[in-house]
């Protein structure tokens, strides 16, 4: 059989064509098959706090089209959809965030429904309600920690040279994939439950589901077709829902659809953690770190979820890409009357290297050196270990990445240029900045790092692959069918990627941590060898030149199975909280990037003139995929730091709970030149095909922006230390620029004397 490799070969989107067409469908589409659906609407607490004192559902009956009411009386099993901790009831008897769902009306049309929850009466007793973590702080409201990690000895830190302390807050994100959480269940003719689910995540939903009924998880099936993004949004995050079609279903026997709408979603569901961090850290004369402690405290609103994982995630991407040599970190979670704040892209990663930049910053300027001088210097090398005891693999590439970067974007002319242009411009004035991106690739809970493919090959030689990650958007199909196309020596069109499902390969793991192509492509190249094997061993008695075809209806014939399962499990990882030390990633994924950025100081507005990326994808299984990783990742992390801005009001409800007063990225705040590349001959023989993760490290190279916008607002003033909080938000942006204005205007004279 000819080998003709389409891995590594830029090809579309599988669903690419579709996704424009609108013939790609999605969970919700799929409603149109159950002509005799349920539609489900919550009623919605009106306090962040309160206890349930009454619940009253019959005048919700007597509406027309009111099919029931979903109450705690209904569930058979456990009502409670919390992932980990299991602290999430369905029927809360107390109200733990404003707009949570007490109870859940059915409905014949979502109009009925809907009519119906207004008609539920509902008595609360309002409680005070924690809505910062300042106050969450102060009332010693924790979910949990302190989690600590620590190495060296950060005790004499404050006689280095140069010794600050400092404050970071740190703005939470919502998702806004364009999809909104969507379930559909409905009873299978054996009396189980099949639900249809926006999720990444499938086996969780089973076994959500099947806990809530109290029945096994090998009478529940859940399938993913595609998600219209996620972000680790939909990570843990779709459990309630599909639990309520669950339940609905099981109650009525007709099948049910829960679907958000944008404001439900923006009211109900998780965010990125808002963090709070407190440093203070000590610096040689020539900006060489000597010391740096790290208190966080993460926002994880009213229940666990991943908060935990997510926390650590920020420990240990403290270091980013730079040798910590003394460090004490330590993290607590604190529990807000808010939305369960979850996954979201990058995973505590963002928040944690986004404080060790700003301590770089700091100390650059305090001691009047360039920001990339002082990042330079820090950068780990060759045989460096992290703060938790891992080596870090291809140090070298770190520099590499950065000299390449810094000569392809033409940094050192551009930095002239920039002063010549700060020099003529009062009002208008420039910046620029590289930060480089170090992001640790698997799950840092071990037993997640493992796949499953089944992998289907027909008679007339097509085939069909199974694995069990979810596609998103993120491409995660195309690489498998490149990876499966190559791994049979078969063309693309002959595979197709069957949507995922829990009767499928069981047992799965979230699509998350980036690793889904490491993880689930591994397994599925697994299946493919060992098909291989076998067809080979039926061809050799064939003629030259059969067909694959030819070579598998000989087989079939031949009584060899045209089937396989596929394993994969990532080999050597591990980690110890309690020691903190071990090696909890496979690898890390590298990456740079330069931006530029012009500020208005009459308004604090900018525009981001330029990015230049640089990105270690290793030996990319599929070019335009990591390329729109890349670019998306990037745009949707300087969202975060730049635009969106959440903002509760003082009773704990989302104020800013729509596009309207949310601010997102659109066309407008792409870079006017915007060029990404990556790294070349850069192949991890460790991983599928030697291919790098690319979903999630692109996002931490917003912190270019947030850099370039500081150097700018620094150019207002004398170019001495400054701050604010993230998101740096044209309001902040302005006021930064009037404190530097002032600064320079306290500093000057004090200079003029140094001088006579
Ligand atoms: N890209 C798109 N288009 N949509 C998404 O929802 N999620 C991101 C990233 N890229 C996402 C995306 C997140 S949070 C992760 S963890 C990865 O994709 C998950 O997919 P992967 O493991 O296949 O990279
Ligand atoms: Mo991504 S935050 O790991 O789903």
């Amino acid at each position: 059989m000819s080998r003709m490799r389409v891995a590594g070969k830029p090809v579309p989107h599988e669903s690419a064509r579709g996704h424009v067409t609108g013939e790609a469908l999605y969970t919700d589409d799929l409603v149109l098959r159950f002509p005799n659906v349920l539609h489900a609407w919550p009623v919605l607490a009106p306090h962040a706090h309160a206890l349930v004192k009454s619940l009253d559902i019959s005048p919700a009956l007597s509406q027309s089209g009111v099919v029931t009411v979903l109450t705690a009386a209904d569930v058979p099993g456990e009502g409670d959809s919390g992932s980990n901790r299991h602290d999430e009831p369905l029927f809360p008897a107390e109200v733990m965030y404003h707009h949570q769902p007490v109870v859940w009306v059915l409905g014949e049309t979502l109009e009925a429904a809907r009519l119906g929850a207004e008609r539920v009466l509902v008595e609360y007793e309002p409680l005070p309600a924690i809505l910062t973590i300042e106050d969450a702080i102060a009332a010693g409201s924790f979910l949990s920690g302190p989690f600590k990690l620590a190495d060296g000895d950060v005790s004499g830190i404050e006689a280095s040279p140069l010794y600050f302390e400092g404050e970071l807050i740190i703005g939470g994100q919502e998702h806004f994939y364009l999809e909104t959480h969507c379930a559909i269940a409905w009873r299978d003719e054996t009396g189980g439950v099949a639900a249809h689910s926006s999720t990444q995540h499938p086996a969780e939903a089973q076994e959500v589901i099947s806990r809530v009924l109290g029945i096994p998880r090998s009478r529940v099936a859940v399938e993913c077709l595609r998600m219209g993004g996620a972000f680790g949004g939909k990570e843990v995050q779709s459990n309630p829902w599909v639990a309520i079609a669950a339940l609905g279903t099981w109650k009525t026997g007709r099948p049910v659809r829960v679907r958000l709408t944008r404001a439900l979603d923006f009211a109900l569901t998780g965010k990125r953690h808002p963090f709070l961090a407190c440093y203070s850290a000590g610096f040689d004369q020539d900006g060489r770190l000597q010391g740096v402690r790290i208190s966080y405290y993460s926002d994880g609103g009213w229940s666990l979820d991943l908060s935990e994982p997510i926390l650590w995630r920020a420990l240990f991407h403290s270091d980013n890409t730079y040798k910590l040599p003394n460090v004490e970190l330590t993290g607590s979670i604190c529990r807000t009357h808010k939305t369960s704040q979850t996954a979201f892209r990058g995973f505590g990663g963002p928040q944690g290297m986004l404080v060790i930049e700003e301590i770089l910053d700091q100390a650059a300027r305090r001691l009047s050196l360039p920001p990339e001088v002082v990042r330079e210097r820090n950068f780990y090398r060759e045989g460096d270990c992290t703060h938790y005891g891992q080596l870090v693999k291809d140090a070298d590439r770190i520099e590499t990445i950065w000299q390449h970067l810094k000569i392809s974007s033409e940094f050192d002319r551009r930095r002239k240029e920039i002063e010549r242009f700060n020099e003529h411009h009062v009002h208008h004035k420039r910046g620029l900045a590289i930060t480089p991106v170090k992001f640790g690739i698997s799950f840092t809970a071990q037993f997640f790092n493992q796949a499953g493919a089944l992998v289907l090959i027909y008679r007339d030689g097509s085939v069909q692959v199974n694995h069990g990650g979810t596609e998103m958007g993120q491409g995660l199909h195309t690489k498998i069918q490149q990876i499966a196309a190559d791994g049979l020596g078969v063309p693309l069109e002959a595979v197709r990627v069957m949507p995922t499902r829990t009767d499928k390969v069981p047992n799965t793991s979230a699509t998350a941590a980036s690793a889904g192509t490491d993880l689930n492509g591994a397994a599925v190249a697994d299946a493919c060898r060992q098909l291989c094997v076998r067809l080979n061993e039926v061809a050799a008695g064939l003629p030259e030149g059969t067909s694959f075809a030819q070579v598998c209806e000989a087989a079939y014939r031949k009584r060899v199975p045209l089937f396989a399962q596929g394993y994969y499990r990532t080999p050597d990882i591990h980690f110890d909280p309690k020691a903190g030390r071990g090696k909890p990633f496979h690898y890390f994924a590298y990456a740079a990037a330069v931006s530029e950025v012009e500020i208005d100081g009459f308004t604090g507005e900018y525009r981001l003139l330029r990015t230049d990326i640089l990105e270690d994808v290793g030996e990319s299984v599929s070019p335009i995929v990591d390329l729109g990783q890349v670019e998306g990742g990037f745009i949707q992390g300087v969202g975060w730091l730049t635009l969106e801005e959440l903002v509760w009001n003082a009773q704990g409800h989302l104020a800013t709970a729509g596009a309207s007063t949310y601010k997102l990225p659109s066309w407008s705040e792409i870079p006017e030149v915007f060029n990404v590349d990556f790294l070349e001959r850069a192949a991890d023989p460790t991983v599928v095909m030697g291919s790098k993760a690319v979903g999630e490290p692109p996002l931490m190279l917003a912190i270019s922006v947030r850099e370039a916008i500081r150097d700018a607002v620094a150019a207002f003033g004398d170019g001495g230390p400054l701050t604010f909080a993230s998101p740096a938000t044209p309001e902040r942006v302005f006021f930064a620029v009037q404190a530097a204005r002032t600064a320079k205007a306290i500093a000057t004279p004090i200079k003029e004397v140094m001088r006579q």
